[in-house]
């Protein structure tokens, strides 16, 4: 077996109802909005109800994405003010935002009790979505890794520069420090083809392995798209303006292989849910290059 496949975790990702998604990334501006939004929009479109949380609550710009006239959803949330329900706006017949428009914080960075609370009220009062997506700030904060940790699954975005390499690998490493059980995958976003996503890859594993005796997850890679820069011109979900590109169909794949019974497209994997999709190889169909010989 090829040391870059899958050696921790179990291919289908934990299931609880909601399931709980966070996006992550060490540096800033790698796609984890971009991500959280039009993942949030597969989902609904595949008939999941969703609940989307801007939990960049200094920087929260969810609703500009989606274009959504909303409330301070987040904020009036944890305060008590509004109940859940109250609190959302809905951007689709499935997805519901959780909206931190303001930049007025409702709770500070290093307040683990109130990220714990929070994750903790959402399991009780979410129950109506099949999954809640939070959009985290980029970096590391003792909030932030609490509500992460506190997730069934952490998706580690990461473009295909050195920095971001660097800075996603410290991140990692601080969240397997934590807790090594963690499922924690890297996606890998804005590459211009395979074989960036392939060197992204690499460079992780070759830290991780080397340091950390870890083989870490790959969930997959988005490309660069001229069609996704389209959509955040236009305000809207990548689906509802290109409803058939091949980042639309890297999204569609992600959200189906995040599904319960959804597997990860590792090397010499035959998922059959992407095949039906598409007969072009799939993203995360990331080829073994042998590197490790
Ligand atoms: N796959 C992609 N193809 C083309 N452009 C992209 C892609 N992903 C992201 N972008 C561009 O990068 C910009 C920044 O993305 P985004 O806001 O999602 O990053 P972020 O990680 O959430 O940033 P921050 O850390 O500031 O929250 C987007 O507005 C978009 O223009
Ligand atoms: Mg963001």
């Amino acid at each position: 077996m090829s040391k870059l496949s899958l050696k921790r975790g179990p291919e289908s990702v934990r299931y609880t109802s909601p399931q709980l998604i966070s996006i992550v990334s060490g540096k800033g501006g790698v796609g984890k909005s971009i991500v959280a939004y039009n993942l949030a929009t597969q989902f609904g479109s595949l008939g999941k109800k969703v609940l989307l949380i801007d939990a960049d609550f200094r920087f929260g710009n969810l609703h500009i994405l989606a274009n959504s006239n909303c409330k301070d959803g987040l904020r009036d949330y944890v305060s008590g003010e509004t109940t859940l329900a109250q609190s959302v706006t809905m951007l689709s017949g499935n997805v519901a935002l959780l909206a931190s428009v303001s930049g007025d914080i409702p709770f500070e960075n290093d307040n683990v009790r109130a990220a714990a609370d929070l994750v903790a009220r959402l399991r009780r009062d979410a129950s109506r979505y099949d999954l809640v997506i939070f959009d985290h700030s980029s970096g590391i904060s003792e909030a932030m890794t609490v509500m992460a940790q506190g997730s069934d699954l952490c998706l580690l975005a990461v473009v295909p520069e050195l920095a971001s390499i660097s800075d996603a690998y410290s991140l990692f490493k601080l969240f397997m420090q934590v807790n090594k059980s963690l499922d924690c995958r890297l996606l890998i976003n804005r590459c211009q083809g395979e074989e960036e996503a392939v060197f992204v890859r690499t460079k992780f594993s070759a830290l991780a392995e080397k340091f950390m005796s870890v083989t870490p997850i790959f969930q997959g890679w988005i490309e660069e798209s001229t069609e996704i820069k389209s959509s955040v011109a236009a305000q809207k979900a990548l689906l509802a303006v290109r409803p058939e590109c091949p980042a639309t169909d890297s999204f569609n794949r992600l959200a189906i292989s995040l599904l319960p019974g959804g597997s990860l497209t590792n090397p010499g994997s035959d998922n059959s849910q992407t095949k039906r999709i598409t007969n072009k190889m799939a993203p995360a169909e990331i080829k073994d290059v042998g590197i490790y010989g």
